[in-house]
């Protein structure tokens, strides 16, 4: 049973005049006792289709009459121009077939009425009703930008032979400091779910040079905020031979490229959700300005914002600082006190270690952390010993060192927080089909 025609072709090809078969389901229907205006949907448009008693029969009629929103159906007749339908085609039905009815005892529960009272769509009950929810126009236009934001991602590191490599999710210790670590039971033993793909991705370093992936990332962030999630979708680089600069060199290059494809390929989804393309276009063709840590912490201090030199800027920091920039910008050289025992120190200041952070615009913050690593043995063996931290878990992460170590560095970037930032979404759960937080793993 494979499906020819689309929607979406009807309403921008040539299709006038021609009869066609549709398969979709009702997303409004209303009408009298002889004609029925019933709006199919399907995954790239919608079109009325007008059903009268006296072409399409009387059974015909009954079962288009009766059926319910959410049903699906086969619907055939001719396409015709109608300008003001929505799209500028309507179907003249000729024949139709209901394939999935729905019980008029449990309507279709995501209604205008309830989406209106949801207000931009996040309450608990559409979350409850997140599988029924991703059927709305809202949610798929996300989908569908998610999609594409995910094959910008693989085409730019693939164009520039990058080999995508996949890291173990259940591992023995932290990356990003125990605070947020997942534990799960391991036959007896503890284990943890990875909070990034970084250390084993070192590991390969040495034998691919240049490296990629999108996958899960877990971190049990106990508060809810807008940017995060307990499960999110992590794209990360490693490359060898590379500066802080040259990491941040992809990361600003892989952003403004996801900026130009949704422009390219997502424009009227853009559009749609009410996001100035000029906007995403001036994301796409300006360079990201630079600046170190410290020029932010005075940045701030002159605002009169409560922040300390060495503290890591927390979201309310860089919801203010953001707010003045008009593209995404680059923080370098934070305290080392503030980052974890991977990042390289700054040979010049040992006060600094070598890394970034790329804050988005419009109050939306950080969306890249990335940097050189600690590469040398005895570096890498001080600055755990400096943190405090037991080294059992990481022993195979210092025996790379061990072995030709080398300069390296990487990025790790949060594609639902691009996806949240790039769509203009209000929460970073609109941009990602079944959002994982503190409070839910259902549905
Ligand atoms: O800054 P983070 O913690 O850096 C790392 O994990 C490094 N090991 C990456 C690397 O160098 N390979 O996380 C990287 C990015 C953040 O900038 C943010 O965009 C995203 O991951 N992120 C989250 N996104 C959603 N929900 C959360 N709870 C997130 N935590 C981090
Ligand atoms: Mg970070």
């Amino acid at each position: 049973m494979a499906k020819d025609i689309w929607i979406g072709d009807v309403q921008n090809g040539d299709y006038d005049g021609q009869e066609v078969e549709l398969k979709g389901w009702i997303k409004r229907t209303r009408g009298s006792n002889k004609i029925r205006f019933v709006v199919l949907r399907d995954s790239t448009g919608i079109i009325q289709c007008v059903a009268k008693r006296d072409v399409v029969g009387d059974d015909a009629f009954e079962a288009i009459a009766s059926a319910l929103i959410e049903s699906s159906l086969i619907v055939r007749g001719r396409v015709n121009v109608d300008e003001r339908s929505e799209g500028g085609h309507e179907l003249v039905v000729s024949g139709v077939e209901i394939v999935g009815s729905v019980d008029p005892e449990r309507p279709f529960p995501i209604t205008e009425s309830a989406m209106k009272a949801a207000d931009g769509g996040e309450t608990e009950f559409l979350l409850d009703n997140r599988h029924l929810y991703l059927r709305t126009s809202r949610m798929t236009t996300m989908l569908k930008m998610r999609s594409s934001v995910f094959g910008a991602i693989h085409s730019y590191f693939r164009d520039l032979d990058f080999v995508e490599y996949q890291a173990p999710n259940f591992v023995a210790g932290a990356v990003e400091g125990g605070s947020t670590l997942f534990e799960v039971p391991y036959f007896g033993r503890k284990a943890y779910l990875t909070q990034s793909w970084q250390l084993y991705a070192e590991a390969a370093m040495p034998a691919l040079e240049r490296l990629y992936t999108i996958a899960p990332s877990f971190r049990a962030e106990k508060s809810r905020t807008r940017r995060h999630l307990t499960e999110f979708w992590h794209a990360e680089m490693e490359i060898a031979w590379a500066t802080n600069e040259e990491v941040m060199n992809h990361g600003e290059g892989v952003v403004r490229h996801i900026a130009s494809t949704l422009l390219d390929e997502r424009s009227d989804e853009l559009d749609s959700l009410g996001r100035d393309l000029e906007l995403v276009a001036r994301y796409a063709d300006s360079p990201f300005p630079r600046m170190r840590y410290d020029e932010a912490i005075e940045i701030l201090q002159g605002k009169d914002v409560d922040v300390e030199w060495g503290q890591d800027l927390d979201y309310s920091k860089e919801k203010i600082l953001t707010q003045d920039f008009d593209v995404p910008h680059f923080l370098t050289h934070y305290p080392k006190i503030a980052k974890p025992f991977y990042h390289r120190v700054d040979p010049d200041d040992d006060k600094y270690v070598l890394c970034h952070d790329l804050l988005a615009p419009e109050g939306y913050g950080e969306i890249i952390g990335g940097g050189e690593r600690t590469w040398s043995e005895q570096e890498i063996l001080a600055r755990l010993e400096e943190e405090g931290t037991p080294k059992d878990a990481y022993q195979f992460y210092i025996d790379t060192r061990s072995y030709g170590g080398v300069p390296h560095g990487g990025f790790g970037l949060g594609v639902d927080r691009v996806c949240s930032w790039l769509s203009g979404a209000d929460h970073i759960r609109e941009v990602i089909p079944f959002p994982r937080d503190s409070r839910r793993v259902t549905p």
